[in-house]
């Protein structure tokens, strides 16, 4: 099959598998250059096929030496379709985690409902007996209301007045102005039942009543802050109101496994980077492009993975956490300094138009979106033919 990047309203349609084994591999062998630490165990990862999930996956995998179970919804290549990059990243990771010895184990599908819950649940009691971590790093825009059977939608609006802004338009890479109108009582409920906290708490509660909770145990989810650029669109949006419930459900299940298990639930916030799901937020691309320019002109720029690697070795398992008056962990505290919001400010609003194209955060950006889905990287032949017969056969472990 000969696969090019297809892209639709910032959505990759496709992915390609042998890049996408690139892009994990340069993660390994970035992470066997980071030093050990000592960290969990059993690490159960829900949302761990891509972005953020990934990131911690690999941190905790190479560094900490963690086994790993990874709960995500990912689509296998069949007919002319080349399959998810999330698809190709479990298959890869596999490949190279066999190196660690340790167990390593994939489920494919839905997260939200019992059915994956009891299977998990059930693989933890006869392989690992308890887990230690348990990482929440999903990003949905859908859920089923299994009560009803029904499908619910994620929104992303503003809430109250409609918002004017500007996004990259990134497969005729033009910029684009863009209205966002404000969500409906019932659109902010729905985004807060699909995005919220509450399939988090299913899960720990789950997993408390089976019983497969180390003492100690720590569970974590990523929550985003940002500043006054970001904010019409994403905290004080419907994402927001999302985030807010996130949040609330940690200091819930905070109290509940500190007392049962010595343990803890935190959250962490965390930095924007270039994901699947960051990129289709209106304004983000353009944000995360002047950003990442800033950034790395201050030399804080970190990738998805040294950021979550900072994450566990620092603050979650280390002594030099920061938090807020709220008990979230800012990790994103190098993009909220004041210089670099200021920075950032000011740059957006000097490339309003194409000349945003010619700063390298964002040939960066651009750059991190294609290799995310397995293109852009050094050393493959994107003119020869993949064989799909051969890689189809390749199954998640
Ligand atoms: P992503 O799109 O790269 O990863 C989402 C993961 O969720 C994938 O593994 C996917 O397979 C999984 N998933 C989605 N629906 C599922 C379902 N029904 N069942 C099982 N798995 C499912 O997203 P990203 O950006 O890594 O987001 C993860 C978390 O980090 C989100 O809560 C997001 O809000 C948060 N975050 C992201 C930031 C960013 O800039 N990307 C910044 C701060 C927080």
């Amino acid at each position: 099959m000969d696969i090019k990047p297809s892209i639709r309203s910032n959505i990759f349609m496709n992915a390609h598998p042998l890049g996408c084994q690139k892009y994990i591999l340069e993660q390994v062998n970035q992470a066997k250059t980071f030093e050990s630490f000592k960290g969990p165990k059993n690490v159960l990862i829900i949302g761990g096929s891509s972005g953020y999930g990934l990131g911690s996956r690999i941190a905790l995998a190479f560094n900490a030496h963690a086994n790993t179970i990874n709960v995500s919804f990912e689509t296998a290549p069949r007919q002319n379709r080349t399959g998810t990059a999330g698809w190709w990243n479990n298959i890869y990771f596999q490949k190279y985690a066999k190196a660690t010895g340790n167990i390593h184990k994939d489920f494919v599908g839905d997260a939200f409902s019992t059915e994956m819950k009891q299977q998990v649940v059930h693989y933890i009691q006869e392989n690992f007996k308890t887990v230690d971590l348990v990482i929440y790093s999903l990003a949905a825009g859908a859920r089923k209301d299994e009560a009803t059977g029904n499908i619910i939608k994620s929104h992303i609006k503003t809430i109250g007045l409609p918002a004017e802004g500007k996004t990259i338009d990134i497969a005729d890479l033009s910029i684009k102005d863009l209205v966002i109108q404000p969500a409906t009582e019932e659109e902010t409920k729905e985004t807060v039942f699909v995005m919220g906290g509450s399939d988090w708490k299913d899960w720990i509660d789950t997993l408390d009543q089976a019983g497969v909770l180390s003492e100690g145990v720590k569970t974590i989810s990523y929550t985003y802050i940002g500043g006054t650029i970001t904010d019409t669109i994403y905290r004080g949006g419907t994402l927001g109101k999302a985030k807010e419930d996130l949040e609330r459900k940690a200091l819930l299940m905070n109290e509940m496994l500190s007392k049962k298990y010595h343990g803890e639930a935190l959250i962490s916030s965390s930095k924007a980077v270039v994901t699947k799901a960051s990129v289709f937020i209106p304004k983000m691309p353009i944000y995360v492009s002047c950003l990442f320019e800033v950034m790395t002109k201050y030399s804080v720029h970190e990738s998805i993975l040294e950021h979550k690697y900072r994450l566990y070795k620092d603050m979650v398992y280390g002594q030099k956490r920061i938090v807020d008056d709220l008990k979230r962990i800012r990790l994103d505290h190098l993009e909220m300094d004041e210089k670099i919001q200021k920075e950032t400010a000011t740059l957006m609003d000097k490339h309003t138009d194409e000349s945003l194209f010619e700063l390298s955060g964002t040939k960066r950006f651009l750059k991190d979106f294609h290799q995310i889905h397995g293109f852009q990287l050094e050393g493959i032949d994107y003119d020869a033919d993949v064989n799909m017969d051969e890689l189809s056969l390749l199954q998640p472990e």
